[in-house]
């Protein structure tokens, strides 16, 4: 497994002492570096925070295993019910192995499809109903809480159209992974008798890929979890290193803060040059947005910090953003995610047509098509002084996937440190939860109802 950073790209010597990063502010940034590994490794050991011990839950990964293969081959869909950090793993695993929609391999009960029902767009909702069949269908409905109002309603939705179909057989199809004993969708699974897998009480949805949350999916739809856990167990080991050479989530976390702190570069554009890599690409942005943007740091001294995080994806967006990106405000750190290989090689056949384009083109592939236009963005991107680095997996396998989460995460994790915020929380979308379930009437929520009701009169008289 060889996952490589080069931050060359990065440094005044490169990009300039107004956007690139100084020796000196390197010098004074190692040793804040250190103190963030030393404090995030203090709390994990204490348990605090549970994502870097779970590829190492050798006897869960063992059973959701012998569980999936027992169950293999009496469904074509796996219909996952769940938003946020209970659906944006699955996503991206599903995304990684298997390639993007509409591009994957026909589905049959060896190789079943993965829907995910996160948005409560009732025509979004309907249609993915509409194009699954309730009798090939396992349905697994995730959610930390249990009571997520979109995953709560979409799933009332699923069930009852599970039971039209099958009756009582239902709840053998269904299958729930939770806070254990605790939430209302643990006592409904228990009630139903549905099967379980438990989310750990330290590990929260958007650090929760390597849990039941992401495991379950994965090894539904055949993805080898054995091997995931694997890259990210040996990804772990280097993220404990103090060592700035041998430990790559310590050093981009160090540059990225770098970058943001002193070269005022408010947004990260994550520019993976791989299509496999866009679910992973949608996954980390939540992670990066709802882990870093806070109010306050651990003490209380109200900062609102945050870095925005976007997904752009090579080639493509260099025919959308990379204008904006290299003329407009110098505001963005890039960070380019490369493969070394695809895995194929996309033959471009040879052809004299006497026509310059054609015939440069004809007799090369589309992965050193790729490469070549990642490279030159790159190149051009430092030209115009746009700090930019890149992160090359060797190849995109389970391994590899696995590993580049789990750095992502820690390199999540030291950000959260060095900012001294708590990057495992999410109170600020708190009051619109509780808004939402005030609106819809939910019983103990009357005072958000109100609250609402306020907030209508209070608009009403500003446009009086
Ligand atoms: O990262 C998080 O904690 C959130 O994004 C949650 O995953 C999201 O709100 C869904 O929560 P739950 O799993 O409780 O339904």
């Amino acid at each position: 497994m060889h996952i490589q950073f080069d931050e060359t790209n990065l440094l005044a010597a490169i990009a300039g002492d107004a956007h690139g990063v100084t020796r000196a502010e390197l010098k004074d940034g190692s040793r804040c570096i250190r103190g963030a590994l030393a404090g995030f490794r203090r709390q994990s050991e204490q348990g605090l925070y549970g994502f870097p011990h779970l590829p190492f839950q050798a006897t869960l990964i063992r059973s959701v295993r012998a569980w999936a293969e027992g169950v293999r081959g009496t469904f074509d869909t796996v219909c996952v019910v769940g938003i946020g950090g209970s659906a944006l793993g699955a996503w991206a695993l599903d995304c990684g192995m298997r390639g993007p929609h509409p591009v994957q391999g026909a589905f049959t009960a060896a190789h079943p499809r993965l829907v995910i029902l996160d948005n409560v767009d009732p025509a979004f909702v309907e249609a993915a109903l509409d194009s699954m069949n309730p009798r090939k269908t396992l349905v697994l409905v995730i959610a930390k809480s249990g009571s997520t109002a979109e995953t709560v309603a979409t799933f009332l939705i699923v069930r009852k159209w599970l039971r039209e179909a099958i009756g009582r057989k239902a709840a053998q199809r269904i299958v729930a992974v939770t806070s254990e004993g605790q939430g209302d969708l643990a006592a409904l699974a228990a009630r139903e008798e549905y099967r379980t897998f438990p989310i750990p009480a330290n590990v929260g949805g958007r650090f929760s890929v390597l849990s039941a949350v992401g495991l379950v999916p994965a090894a539904l739809i055949g993805i080898d979890i054995g091997k995931l856990t694997r890259g990210a167990a040996a990804m772990t080991h280097a993220c404990w290193r103090e060592d700035l050479a041998e430990n790559t989530a310590l050093r981009a976390a160090l540059y990225h803060w770098l970058l943001w702190t002193r070269k005022n570069k408010p947004i990260q554009v994550a520019f993976p040059y791989a299509n496999r890599l866009w679910g992973t690409a949608f996954w980390f942005r939540q992670l990066w947005a709802e882990s870093l943007g806070k109010a306050r740091t651990r003490q209380g001294e109200e900062v609102h910090v945050g870095q925005t995080p976007v997904a752009a994806l090579g080639t493509t967006d260099q025919h959308s953003q990379v204008q904006l990106y290299i003329e407009g405000p110098n505001d963005k750190v890039f960070t380019f995610w490369a493969l070394e290989s695809f895995g194929a090689a996309g033959r471009i056949p040879r052809e004299k047509l006497g026509l310059d384009a054609f015939d440069a083109l004809g007799g090369q592939s589309l992965a050193a098509l790729i490469d070549a236009e990642r490279r030159a963005t790159a190149a051009a991107m430092t030209e115009a002084g746009r700090p930019n680095c890149t992160f090359t997996l060797a190849k995109l396998d389970e391994e590899h996937l696995g590993a580049f989460l789990q750095l992502l995460e820690f390199e999540t994790a030291f950000m959260g440190e060095l900012l001294d915020i708590n990057a495992f929380d999410q109170a600020g979308v708190e009051l619109g939860k509780k808004l939402t379930y005030g609106l819809m009437g939910r019983a103990g929520y009357e005072p958000y109802r109100e609250q609402f009701a306020a907030y209508e009169k209070k608009r009403a008289a500003a446009t009086r």
